[in-house]
């Protein structure tokens, strides 16, 4: 049997100029440097280092299996280097996303996000890269449950012999840490009743249940929840493989010309429409937000990502940027269409998430004042 192949993704936000917007292109040259000198080393095959807004997302092929101890220290190392770059410079929210001091050998708990998949590479491997930015995990459900749920989005479900197996889907229950492993198509609505609670459940993986492995992993680490406090919000990435047996690489994009609500932009506390764009068009102007998502595409080729660049090129990619042109002009205009509506509603739910989901509130000390004044009606 082949040698399986592992796609990890380790994100941060480590830093931005002017709030909450971008990195310094020198954080992400310096993550670059990293990962170049961990490739020469042999403990990964290749990688990118790309953003969206104010997150870095380093992806990386490796033959080391998920959770290896090496490729985390990888991402560690690039986020604590590119931390001492944006403390120097007192950027915003410099090391926002590095939680601890000492790094215990896997990155989740430290801060930074992470999705990691490990399969055997088919002969032709499409895959897919989403990043978001101003958002949570949960922000994928919608789209993910749209894909691999719907056959009204999804035709491969109805006329792909395989897709039409159906997939299992993990879904977490991210405030209480648990798990629970549900099958389509027999149980699709059932799913849909746990994930239409996006402040509770998120997908975490689907795979296939005609034996192609994993189909999509999503990063669910809640950093808030992590940290104790509102820091910044999780922004998280979604791996994708595609084509023969798994969605195709158009049924995967197609889903975000619909407008999608998520939680996430300005504090980390409202409400705002999915905005498809290029990493270029990531950095969030409008109310730090809406919330961006990003696709990128790669073909793997022996455990290399294979872009528009030269074969055999390690770290300096060109991705296929699937949201960079103007059929997704529709999509946007729709989004800020939806975000300023729901910004018409200022401080007033649902513009803003539910009690318990603010990130942070001063409604504690208001009524603390106001316990001597509060009567009881008769
Ligand atoms: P091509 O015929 O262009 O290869 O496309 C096949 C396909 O299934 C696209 O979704
Ligand atoms: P980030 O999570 O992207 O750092 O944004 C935090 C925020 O509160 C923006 O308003
Ligand atoms: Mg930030
Ligand atoms: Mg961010």
């Amino acid at each position: 049997m082949a040698e399986k192949v592992t796609i990890s993704v380790i994100k941060a936000d480590v830093g931005s100029v002017c709030g909450h917007t971008r990195p310094h292109p020198s954080m992400i040259e310096k993550c670059k440097e990293v990962l170049a000198d961990r490739a020469k080393q042999g403990i990964i095959e290749d990688y990118y280092v790309t953003r969206v807004g104010d997150d870095i997302n380093l992806f990386m092929t490796h033959y080391r299996g998920d959770n290896n101890k090496e490729v985390h220290q990888i991402g560690w190392d690039a986020f604590t280097e590119a931390t001492k770059l944006a403390k120097a410079m007192h950027l915003y929210g410099a090391g926002q996303d590095i939680l601890t001091d000492a790094f215990s050998g896997n990155i989740k708990g430290a801060g930074p996000g992470s999705a990691e998949m490990t399969f055997e590479e088919r002969p032709a491997e499409p895959v897919i890269f989403f990043m978001a930015d101003k958002t949570e995990p949960s922000a994928y459900s919608l789209p993910l449950a749209r894909i691999f749920l719907d056959p009204f989005t999804t035709t491969g479900l109805v006329i792909d012999k395989k897709a039409k197996m159906g997939f299992d889907v993990e879904i977490h229950d991210v405030i209480k840490n648990k798990k629970v492993v549900m099958s389509s198509p027999e149980e699709t609505l059932s799913i849909l009743s746990l994930l239409g609670d996006t402040s509770t459940y998120a997908i975490k993986r689907i795979t296939s249940r005609a034996g192609i492995g994993p189909a999509a992993v999503v990063s669910t680490d809640k950093l808030n929840l992590t940290a104790g406090k509102y820091i910044g919000k999780d922004d998280p990435v979604c791996v994708c493989r595609a084509q023969s047996g798994l969605p195709s690489v158009g049924e995967y994009t197609q889903v975000f010309m619909n407008t999608m609500l998520a939680a996430g932009w300005m504090r980390g506390s409202h409400y705002g429409a999915l905005y498809p764009c290029s990493p270029e068009e990531s950095t969030p102007a409008y109310f730090d937000g809406p919330p961006r998502i990003c696709a990128l595409g790669f073909q793997l080729c022996n455990g290399h990502l294979q872009g528009l660049e030269a074969p055999g090129i390690i770290g300096d990619k060109q991705p296929v940027d699937f949201f960079a042109g103007a059929e997704w002009d529709y999509a946007r205009r729709n989004a800020i269409k939806a975000s300023r509506f729901m910004r018409s509603q200022g401080p007033f739910m649902p513009s803003i998430l539910g009690p318990e989901e603010m990130e942070y509130t001063s409604r504690p000390e208001v009524l603390k004042e106001l316990t001597s004044r509060f009567e009881n009606l008769d």
